[in-house]
């Protein structure tokens, strides 16, 4: 991979990268769509990172179509298509780890420990490994761009980082590969969580700016649908992650929320009118 990486780099060729653990949906595509836009070689990795996923989480039954998403890839016009083992990346030994001070302690972070040092050591070694001038992350994971952005300036990473807007099936459900695991159901309890970040950006709108009454209604709307069991409903500053109480300007709304084992996350931007 580094080797074409640089190959590409003596041609003059602009290297974009999207990091992903696959099951490919129109998410990732706008991701590369973006790639493809910045830079003149794109470079799609697919690797379900064991060290970001706790104990009791999901990384055996994490969606996997490794045909699929080659034919996707295909099709989305990528250069290079990188598929590392784990056993290549996290060679015999292996016992560096990043951490992070603050941001990973918000949000997922709290009830996810660990899972923050586990992105940010897999993203770190791709981009030493990929060696791009662009890397493209969702907004959907809104903590952990956040996370990316810090890092690859803490450690002089020579790498912009673009932030892609979260897409939505028709009805508002922010896309995921793990969605593919919800029944009826539990798909028609998920459009709960977009309902209320759009409830709260009507509310904001309307000038009402208490966070916890925000919050309440949220925790109601969820909750009034079997199999949804909430982790967070916060309301936060969209830089440092910490609590805002009275929203007199632009905050993050974020949530996560397990509906049936599957555990899903979305966020919004809310903005007062000034
Ligand atoms: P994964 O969940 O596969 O997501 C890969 C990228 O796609 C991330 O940047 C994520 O934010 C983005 N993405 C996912 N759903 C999206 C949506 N609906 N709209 C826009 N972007 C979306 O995030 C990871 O993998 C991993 O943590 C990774 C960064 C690859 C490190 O292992």
């Amino acid at each position: 991979m580094t080797a074409m990486s640089n190959r590409f780099r003596k041609m003059g060729k602009r290297i974009s990268f999207v990091p992903t653990m696959g099951f490919l949906h129109e998410g990732h595509l706008a991701l590369m769509r973006e790639g493809r836009r910045l830079g003149d070689k794109l470079v799609l990795s697919i690797f379900v990172n064991p060290t970001q996923f706790g104990p009791g989480e999901d990384f055996k039954t994490y969606p996997r179509d490794f045909n699929r998403d080659c034919a996707l890839a295909e099709k989305a016009g990528v250069d290079i298509l990188f598929t590392p083992d784990a056993r290549d990346l996290y060679v015999k030994g292996s016992e560096t780890y990043l951490h992070q001070e603050k941001l990973p302690g918000h949000l997922c972070g709290l009830s996810r420990q660990g899972h923050f040092n586990g992105v940010m050591t897999i993203v770190a070694k791709l981009f030493n490994i990929v060696v791009p001038h662009f890397a493209v992350f969702g907004e959907k994971d809104f903590q952990q761009l956040a996370v990316i952005r810090r890092m690859t300036k803490d450690l002089n990473f020579d790498i912009q980082i673009v932030g892609h807007p979260t897409v939505r099936e028709p009805d508002g459900l922010a896309m995921s590969s793990r969605n593919s695991k919800l029944t009826p159901a539990q798909r028609d309890a998920a459009l709960s969580l977009i309902t209320s970040l759009r409830n709260a950006r009507r509310s904001v709108k309307n000038k009402q700016t208490d966070s916890n009454q925000l919050i309440d209604k949220a925790t109601e709307l969820i909750q009034s649908y079997p199999e949804t069991k909430i982790d967070y409903i916060k309301i936060c500053d969209p830089e440092t992650l910490d609590d805002v109480s009275n929203i007199d300007r632009p905050v993050l709304m974020a949530l996560a929320v397990k509906v049936g084992k599957t555990r899903l996350i979305d966020n919004m931007i809310l903005t007062p009118d000034s």
